[in-house]
């Protein structure tokens, strides 16, 4: 089995939870996720920072061979359909769209974005893999799951232990597996402010 690694080429040392980290589509299949590997990564979101500590996410949960996860892989857009429902449990994110008085809550999505990186950083290190998916019919995603007229579904998480590259069976995805990763330089990142 060949575990594709692609550690980020970085100026300087960071940890090694950050640049080893990447997403892969090749996961092992039938593999569950035990309940302190899983309550483990629900906390890490748990404990996520957001604005006014407003605490906006929401989780659902679906474990392979559950009829939930069946469900939640069918509303996945294009090639995510044959390799996510390889994962061991995907995890929708939600995220509450308006605060308790009923104003809106324009800067959700950006807690909701904190949580998902803790619980990613915390399934890798755990040993799983973490691939995040905005490709999937949220309006199918809240008819299916009844999700209560606040919540708007914002992602889902792929997670799972990582397979070699040849359970792909898809040219372009395998081309994609082994492709090197990029980032815009820091030179570019970083804005003068003068
Ligand atoms: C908000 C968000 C949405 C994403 N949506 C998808 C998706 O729908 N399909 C997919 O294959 N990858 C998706 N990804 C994965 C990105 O393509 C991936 O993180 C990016 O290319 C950088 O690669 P790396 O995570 O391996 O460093 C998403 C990632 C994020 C953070």
């Amino acid at each position: 089995m060949s575990i594709a690694r692609k550690p980020a080429d970085t100026s300087v040392d960071i940890h090694p939870l950050l640049s080893e980290r990447w997403s892969p589509r090749a996961f092992q299949a039938d593999v569950k996720m035990g309940t302190e590997d899983l309550t483990a990564i629900l906390e890490a979101g748990r404990w996520a920072p957001s604005a006014m500590n407003g605490q906006p996410w929401r989780f659902m949960i679906a474990h392979t061979g559950d009829s939930a996860f069946t469900k939640m892989s069918e509303l996945l857009s294009g090639f995510k359909k044959t390799w996510a429902p390889k994962a061991s449990v995907l995890i929708a994110l939600l995220v509450r769209t308006t605060h308790d008085d009923g104003t809106p809550r324009p800067g959700g999505l950006y807690d909701l974005g904190l949580a998902g990186a803790m619980m990613t950083i915390e399934a890798h290190h755990r040993g799983f893999a973490v691939h995040q998916m905005a490709g999937f019919d949220r309006e199918a995603f809240a008819q299916t799951f009844e999700v209560p007229s606040d919540l708007s579904p914002g992602i889902i998480l792929a997670i799972g232990k990582q397979a070699g590259v040849e359970v792909l069976t898809d040219d372009v995805l395998v081309e994609r597996e082994v492709a090197g990763r990029s980032r815009l330089p820091l030179s570019e990142l970083v804005l003068p402010t003068h």
